[in-house]
């Protein structure tokens, strides 16, 4: 029998480390703020190198049992976090919009996507199939066999905090991994009423470990991990800055890595494109989550013939969006996570006004609503010599660069050292075929702006990292092959 939570009894200030909620060993706390008012949700542990250790301990010593566990009990157990998740999306979506901004109706829908993971893998559990090898030899018998990877580090963004942690975690456990995981300083109580309710579903102690900490320590307490050998694997999405450091740091342990990291998404509308379709699309992909996200649109290229009708159809639509705090039931777009984020934003709208942007809508910072508020913009006459064009903006900023022709348009979207998404849209097939194979990254949406699935492989390419996760190869990088070759068998 699983209990049912509220929203303020899903909040949790300690670590869970073996089964059990502890404060972190120096006593220390921080505190998770509301992005909106800058109030104080939560004073919270906050961790460093022993609590790191401590968690790795407890995931250590549970990992033999669990790897012996069958796929279908593991799948099980997936299954009953899966329902209490679902049972509690009120619940868990205000708590991301508490402490992460997002408008509710967003939040509700972050539960849903994050779930599916969960829903998904527990599928995946049941299929982790090996192969006995074609037979080379008379009396030889040779088979590849897969097994969990082991002690999983997994760390985590602010930007989803549930749907993150859900799609690194539910592959983890399904392979048969044990985890320790920290989620972002600026989100992390969602990431442990996650992990309450995965003990709940009756994940045994141990399996799963979460420990919370601020920027500093949580700095510390990673590098214990990357420096254990008993982790095998580091699993984080979050900036290329950091993705860098975890492979430079972990390589002394040789660990198996996947880095989910940032993007430079180029939105491309050629003249032959439904343009309702395009403009739809982008304020789909562009301001989901106030466009903080990593698959977000940074550099719009529309094509010269079709450029003022889609500047001001998109403008439009921009202007009419509201903008609020995710208590006001019809905002649409919420604060942006902290001042250093708006700051980034407003740095990238003034440089690009300098160097020629006009500014079609929004532009400016909205102290009224609060400290990290940012207006949804819409920039025109943008070009390659502004930041916004070489650094991903994180924010609700659509700067929009014409072009003339394909070639001109693929070079420019492909002149980044990114490559996680990439859209365009055209209703000529042949040019579908063309585009889709040019442009260099691990995403394509083709007349679609909304790409996201827990049954497709979600990652990059070049410095938006590597590894895959959702769909059937995501369980891979949680798994190592083990051949196994049988002899004198005749
Ligand atoms: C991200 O922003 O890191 C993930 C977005 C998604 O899964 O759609």
């Amino acid at each position: 029998m699983t209990r049912k939570f509220d929203t303020d009894q899903l909040v949790r200030t300690e670590n869970f480390i073996g089964g059990r909620w502890v404060p972190a060993s120096s006593g220390a706390r921080f505190a998770v703020v509301d992005p909106a008012d800058g109030a104080c949700i939560a004073e919270i542990a906050d961790s460093a190198a022993a609590d790191a250790r401590a968690a790795t301990d407890a995931a250590a010593a549970a990992l033999p049992a669990w790897r012996e566990t069958l796929p279908k009990e593991r799948a099980a157990i997936l299954r009953r976090w899966h329902a209490l998740i679902v049972e509690h999306e009120a619940q868990l979506a205000a708590l991301i919009s508490r402490e992460q901004g997002k408008p509710l109706a967003e939040g509700r829908g972050e539960v849903a996507y994050g779930a599916a993971y969960v829903a998904w893998f527990a599928e995946e559990a049941t299929r982790i199939d090996g192969d006995l090898l074609a037979q080379q030899q008379r009396g030889k018998r040779m088979s590849a066999v897969k097994e969990p990877i082991g002690v999983v580090a997994a760390i985590t963004p602010w930007n989803f905090p549930l749907a993150m942690i859900a799609r690194k975690i539910a592959p983890a456990l399904a392979a048969g991994c044990t985890v320790v995981g920290k989620p972002a300083e600026d989100t992390p109580l969602t990431a442990s009423a996650l992990v309450l309710l995965a003990h709940e579903a009756g994940v045994p102690a141990g399996v799963l470990n979460l420990i919370t900490a601020s920027r500093d320590r949580g700095i510390e307490a990673v590098a214990d991990w990357l420096h254990d050998s008993r982790v095998r694997k580091i699993t984080f999405t979050g900036s290329t800055a950091v993705g860098k450091y975890l492979a430079r740091e972990s390589a002394g342990t040789l660990k198996k890595v996947s880095l989910e990291l940032g993007g430079n998404a180029p939105f491309i509308v050629f003249d032959d494109a439904d343009l309702e379709a395009a403009v739809t699309g982008l304020m789909a992909s562009k301001f989901r989550n106030g466009g903080q996200t990593c698959v977000s649109p940074n550099r719009v290229y529309v094509q010269a013939g079709t450029y003022e009708r889609f500047a001001d159809l998109l403008a439009q639509r921009v202007a009419a969006l509201k903008v609020g705090p995710a208590s006001q039931p019809d905002a649409q777009i919420g604060p942006m996570i902290n001042a250093r984020a708006v700051d980034k934003i407003a740095r990238h709208v003034d440089d690009a006004v300098t160097r020629g942007a006009r500014v079609l809508t929004g532009g400016k910072r909205l102290p009224g609503l609060g400290p990290n508020f940012f207006a949804p913009t819409v920039l025109a006459q943008a070009n390659a010599g502004m930041l916004l064009c070489a650094e991903e903006t994180f924010g609700p900023v659509a700067p929009l660069f014409r072009f003339e022709d394909e070639q001109e348009v693929i070079d420019a979207a492909n002149a980044t050292p990114y490559g996680l998404a990439s859209y365009f849209y055209t209703n000529d097939i042949k040019r579908i075929e063309r585009v889709s194979r040019a442009l260099e990254a691990g995403i394509v949406g083709i007349n679609e702006g909304a790409i996201s699935s827990e049954a497709a492989p979600f990652g990059g390419i070049k410095e938006s990292g590597y590894g895959r996760e959702g769909s059937k190869y995501g369980l891979d990088d949680y798994l190592s092959i083990k051949y196994l070759c049988q002899g004198n068998l005749a």
